[in-house]
């Protein structure tokens, strides 16, 4: 009645933001990712006959996020389950626009899925961590995910797997404390008050298509012209939400210019930039070195963390 599974957090680069459905947790736009291999949340799930649920994370008790995590154990196993102890430890910042939420749900789904042996397939799996948090579907699978969000469900696909295209991602870390606003509450903000989020909805599948074009014939600028204008529409719906939604500070805009500069200079690298003020720099393994020693440079970084593209949610040794 135990297991432990270990699941990358995942950055989409074609966004999700507004929910179709709240209580089902549907999102309003497809969305396109990559996951990530250097960072991770694993998750040990043991039921036991007594006791009440429990969560601790990264040591400490965190009694605040036991509710969300408990709908996401009644969804897997059934109202019926028995009370789980539950350990989560990650290597990143939580809340922070790094997507925890995401490598949390989506090992959470699976170690219990293994530890009450319940037979849901991957793509169950993904539903059901999509329901707990949008972008944790995703995580489900490794490479380049597709999720598709115009069904009665969401569907996913792998468009790319983890060693076919190697793409790299420098993030730079501006700021890690946990966000104002969760990107639940800013979502149904931006629903009620953005003037552009119908159109920023409409609008998605053309930027999908040409990510979805951009992939398949592996065109690193394409990818990045669609990634960096799907992004900052996103952030403009943020921006132009009451009260405004603005996650950004100096460092982001400072790494952003860091990054066009760098394209004027020829260099093959793009941005994308979340729930957060933190900026992934997507660039190809061999500007590695130099995209990391000039975004350390830009005024108000913290630190930078280099990854891949990683594998999908896995069970691990308990
Ligand atoms: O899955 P959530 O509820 O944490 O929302 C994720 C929203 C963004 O990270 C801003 C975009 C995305 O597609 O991941």
């Amino acid at each position: 009645m135990q297991a432990s599974a270990l699941a990358h957090p995942n950055i989409a680069l074609v966004k999700y933001w507004g929910k179709r459905n709240a209580a089902k947790n549907l999102p309003a736009v497809g969305s396109l990712s990559v996951t990530l291999d250097t960072l991770h949340t694993r998750m040990t799930v043991e039921f036991r006959a007594d006791g009440e649920d429990s969560l601790v994370v990264n040591g400490a008790e965190a009694p605040g996020m036991m509710d969300r995590v408990a709908r996401c154990l009644d969804q897997v196993v059934g109202l019926g389950r028995l009370p789980a102890a539950v350990t989560s430890e990650g290597n990143f910042p939580i809340g922070a626009g790094l997507a925890s939420s995401a490598s949390a749900f989506a090992a959470l789904v699976i170690a219990a899925n293994t530890a009450a042996d319940c037979g849901h397939d991957r793509l169950a799996l993904a539903r059901l961590a999509g329901a707990a948090s949008g972008s944790a579907a995703r995580s489900l699978y490794g490479g380049l995910v597709e999720l598709d969000a115009c069904g009665e469900q969401i569907d996913l696909v792998q468009i790319a797997g983890a060693n076919d295209w190697p793409l790299r991602v420098v993030v730079a870390i501006t700021d890690d404390k946990a966000k104002p606003v969760g990107s639940g509450e800013g979502m149904i903000r931006s629903a009620k008050t953005s003037p552009f989020y119908m159109s920023w909805c409409v609008r998605q599948e053309e930027d999908l298509a040409a990510a979805r074009e951009a992939v398949a014939s592996r065109n690193f600028a394409l990818l990045g012209e669609v990634a960096e204008r799907n992004c900052l529409k996103m952030h403009s719906v943020m921006w132009s939400s009451r009260p405004p939604l603005v996650y950004w500070n100096t460092a982001t805009i400072a790494c952003m210019e860091t990054v066009h500069a760098l394209r004027a200079d020829g260099h093959a690298v793009f941005f994308t930039i979340d729930a957060g003020p933190q900026v992934k720099v997507v660039c190809l393994p061999e500007s590695v070195p130099m995209v990391v020693e000039v975004i350390k440079e830009t005024p108000g970084v913290q630190t930078t963390i280099v990854t891949g593209i990683g594998d999908g949610a896995r069970v691990v040794a308990s």
